[in-house]
């Protein structure tokens, strides 16, 4: 993924431009952490990469390719079958039990089979602790399992790039600590991107990249690799 001269403008009375030029490349199989304080445009800027809304201007490539000039079936396609989103809170449908909510992003997009889907189910279960939970309902697990629930979702068609928006901001550091580790060492086996926004600096460090949004702009933190 790579972002080049990326504004982000508000609509509506005051016009602000929210980001302001970010650039910079994620190489597949690697993770960001992405910082800053309440507000300064995380989640706006995480639409934008997720293909949820434009940029005011530059270009956002996914996999080599400028997303600027494609068209809505084509950005939907993509967000179907190349994103896998992960959120904070209230993700998980209720009325679903954790086979069918993990099994959601299959039917999207061009649908996989119901064998397909019930493999990759059953991986992704596998992958995060949660065999034999299939039949429980989001509301019967707790917070850490249900952030499981949603990253085995997340992963379940097997993204090129994975998005995730305070994934740990409910729990403690080190529970968010595995939870962060268990998706990014995921992520870069399948040689996909990962995307974290944190208000947790320690998970945001963990990550090969840290990106931080401050006054509009995007500074990339220099570090050595994990
Ligand atoms: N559709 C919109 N119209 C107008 N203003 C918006 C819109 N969406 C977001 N904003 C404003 O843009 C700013 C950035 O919002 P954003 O949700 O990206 O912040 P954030 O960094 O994710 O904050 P938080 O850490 O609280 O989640 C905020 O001031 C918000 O009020
Ligand atoms: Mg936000």
């Amino acid at each position: 993924m790579e972002l080049r001269k990326i504004d982000i403008r508000l609509t509506g009375e005051s016009q602000k431009l929210l980001v302001r030029e970010a650039s910079g490349v994620v190489s597949e199989g690697e993770s960001v952490g992405i910082l800053g304080k309440s507000g300064s445009g995380k989640t706006s800027l995480l639409s934008v990469l997720g293909l949820m809304s434009k940029p005011t201007g530059g270009e956002l490539l996914l996999s080599g390719i400028p997303t600027s000039g494609l068209n809505d079936a084509e950005l939907a396609r993509r967000r179907n079958e190349d994103i896998g989103f992960v959120f904070q809170n209230y993700s998980l449908i209720g009325h679903l039990n954790v086979f069918e909510n993990v099994a959601l992003p299959c039917s999207y997009g061009k649908p996989m089979s119901k064998k397909q889907t019930t493999e990759a189910v059953t991986e992704q279960l596998h992958a995060v602790g949660l065999e034999g939970f299939e039949k429980r309902r989001p509301k019967s697990l707790s917070g850490g399992e249900q952030q499981r629930v949603a990253i085995a979702r997340a992963l379940v068609r097997s993204p090129r790039l994975v998005l995730a928006d305070e994934p740990t901001g409910a729990l403690d550091t080190a529970t968010g600590l595995q939870i962060l580790e268990h998706l990014a060492s995921a992520t870069s086996r399948a040689g996909a991107c990962l995307v974290v926004v944190t208000h947790d600096q320690e998970i945001a460090r963990a990550m090969d990249q840290t990106w931080v949004l401050r006054d509009a702009e995007l500074h990339h933190e220099v570090k050595g690799r994990r």
